[in-house]
């Protein structure tokens, strides 16, 4: 059955169970959003994931396949941990998210992307964004989302198979930029390759099939950016070396 998705409980780790208590603080508001963020990497630094990820990784570019290592689903939250894998020249086109917190982290190859940040609605389909990051991520750089920091973004492997930590977490923000009417859970696709001015782009809103359509395919450098990032802001990093432990 299309969609239908189950709790996976595959990597018992120390990270999972950190992110776990993260998810609870966030839940009970001690702590906000910005600071759920930099605790999630500071989690990741300590954790020494390329290592400890090493096989599952390896596994992905090797069968050419995502693998989830946690997911739990609750009645008003749900949050996955998972390798995702991108062939090279493929894209997820750009998208939206609607009350989702999420952290990429690029585990092997290179990720093309652009990011945006959501300045304001125009009309229910119609959205001002402002681009943020058009570069490439390389091994060890993150891309954060959440409601209203990043929110729009897409990407791409052009050069080389790439494989990215993508967790989400979905249902627990306090306040949303538009009202939930007609939102997915996730992702949603939006079109910022037509419009805009000297300093705005319009992202229109568009069905996933027709996005997949135009952008699947395609190098991100094949649609012009409308409007340049005014600072390209680089993005925070997780080193993919272990830490030197204490004598
Ligand atoms: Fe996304």
């Amino acid at each position: 059955m299309a969609g239908f998705r189950t709790d996976v409980s595959e990597w018992r780790s120390p990270t999972v169970k950190a992110i776990r208590g993260l998810i609870t603080r966030l839940g009970r508001r001690e702590l906000t959003v910005p600071q759920f963020q930099r605790e999630v990497l500071r989690t990741y630094r300590g954790a020494d994931l390329w290592t400890r990820l090493g096989p599952h990784i390896e596994d992905c570019l090797a069968n050419r396949r995502d693998r989830i290592l946690w997911r739990e689903i609750k009645k008003t939250r749900d949050f996955t941990l998972q390798l995702i894998y991108l062939e090279t020249d493929t894209a997820h086109p750009p998208h939206y998210h609607f009350n989702h917190v999420s952290t990429q982290l690029v585990m092997a190859g290179r990720m093309r992307a652009r990011e945006y940040e959501r300045l304001a609605r125009i009309t229910d389909d119609s959205v001002l964004l402002m681009p943020v990051f058009d570069g490439v991520h390389e091994v060890g750089d993150t891309m954060q989302t959440s409601e209203f920091h990043r929110n729009v973004h897409w990407f791409a492997a052009e050069t080389e198979p790439t494989v990215f930590l993508n967790f989400n977490v979905h249902g627990l923000e306090p306040e949303t930029f538009e009202p939930d009417t007609r939102q997915r859970k996730g992702r949603n696709a939006i079109d910022p390759t037509v419009g805009g001015n000297e300093r705005h782009v319009v992202g229109h809103k568009i069905d996933i099939e027709k996005a997949e359509a135009k952008f699947a395919q395609r190098p991100i450098d094949d649609f012009p950016l409308i409007v340049q990032p005014e600072r390209n802001t680089r993005p925070q990093r997780v080193s993919p070396r272990p830490r030197k432990r204490a004598a």
